[in-house]
């Protein structure tokens, strides 16, 4: 069993000597780049991205947080934007594949392990997702004008979802991390892609000043209405639904194939696994909103609400 740190290329391996540096969830040290925290495999990927990747005008990326509802909307958008070439059939590849591997992660799949994928022969618009903060970005992304859908959820329930999903991911001999450990550093920013209020805030300023180019959309809304914010995608990304698949009741559809009991009562999201090694039932827990009040007493529940109204005070984003 190797430490990532190990097998990091040595341009890598030089940076991380640099970087602060904290004990991680799962297995590996967390590292503190460009103001957020990584672990060495995730760092390398975004490295090498932000070197190799080359954006097109008609990108579109799917940005969270993660636990923020990634699987869910990886396959809605998805399913969205290939509605000619995959109608919603017996056949569609959403029965057959995770969601994840339909839509990679630009640095945790395509770029990961110092790979650099040809990414230049697939149709135009491509579709990527990443956790990558706003700033981290690769330039060429920056210059482009391609599209951002940003996802994120209450931070009470992402934190909840982390703490049962790194648990999951964790080594049996290492035993489970505490609630009150990793609340702990949950509430420092010390998680991975953390911290999660800095993400969020980068994408939700950038979508007040550039509303075309990043939509901000919350977990909580896309439960409470789903249909109006499958609709606003489509007119977003610029593939509004036509009076006939209204009619025909596509919409509905939709959302009927990527919902949390469709998907997660497919055999391939039961017992499957991703190339990454990952089970796939480990993305489908329980999907709902406010599972935080079976977890979090009190205490735990003010401080983090606390932080939350500091964080995002004077900037119109609320939970
Ligand atoms: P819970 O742990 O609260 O159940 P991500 O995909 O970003 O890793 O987020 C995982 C969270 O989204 C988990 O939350 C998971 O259960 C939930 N989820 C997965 N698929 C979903 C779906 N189709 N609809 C709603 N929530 C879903």
């Amino acid at each position: 069993y190797l430490q990532q740190e190990e097998i990091l290329a040595q341009k890598c391996k030089t940076l991380i000597s640099s970087l602060p540096k904290e004990n991680g969830w799962v297995a590996s040290n967390l590292y503190k780049y460009q103001g957020f925290w990584n672990t060495p495999r995730q760092l390398q990927g975004i490295m090498t991205c932000q070197e190799h990747f080359e954006a097109r005008d008609s990108d579109v990326f799917l940005v969270t947080t993660p636990k923020s509802g990634t699987t869910w909307l990886k396959a809605i958008m998805f399913t969205l934007m290939n509605r000619m070439q995959y109608p919603i059939t017996q056949e569609h590849p959403l029965l057959s594949k995770n969601p994840h591997d339909l839509v990679p992660f630009l640095e945790i799949k395509l770029y990961v392990d110092n790979q650099i994928p040809d990414l230049s022969s697939l149709n135009s618009p491509r579709l990527f997702a990443t956790h990558i903060p706003f700033f981290s970005l690769p330039k060429s992304v920056h210059d482009s004008s391609c599209k951002f859908v940003y996802l994120c959820r209450n931070p009470k329930d992402i934190f909840v979802s982390l703490w049962h999903f790194t648990n999951k991911l964790r080594l049996q001999e290492m035993g489970t991390n505490s609630l009150e450990e990793t609340f702990d550093m949950f509430c420092r920013g010390v998680t991975i892609y953390g911290p999660y209020w800095d993400h969020v805030l980068d994408y939700w300023k950038e979508s007040m000043e550039n509303p075309h180019k990043v939509l901000f959309l919350k977990y909580e809304d896309m439960k409470e209405c789903p249909i109006d914010n499958l609709r606003s995608i489509a007119e977003f990304l610029g593939c509004p639904f036509s009076n006939e698949e209204e009619e025909s009741g596509m919409v509905e559809q939709i959302l009927k194939l990527c919902s949390f009991d469709t998907l997660s009562n497919l055999e391939i999201n039961r017992a499957g696994k991703l190339s990454s090694g990952e089970e796939n039932k480990a993305f489908f827990r329980r999907g709902e909103v406010g599972d935080w009040k079976n977890h979090l007493p009190t205490e735990m529940v003010e401080k983090l609400d606390h932080i939350t109204e500091q964080k995002f005070s004077g900037s119109g984003l609320e939970f």
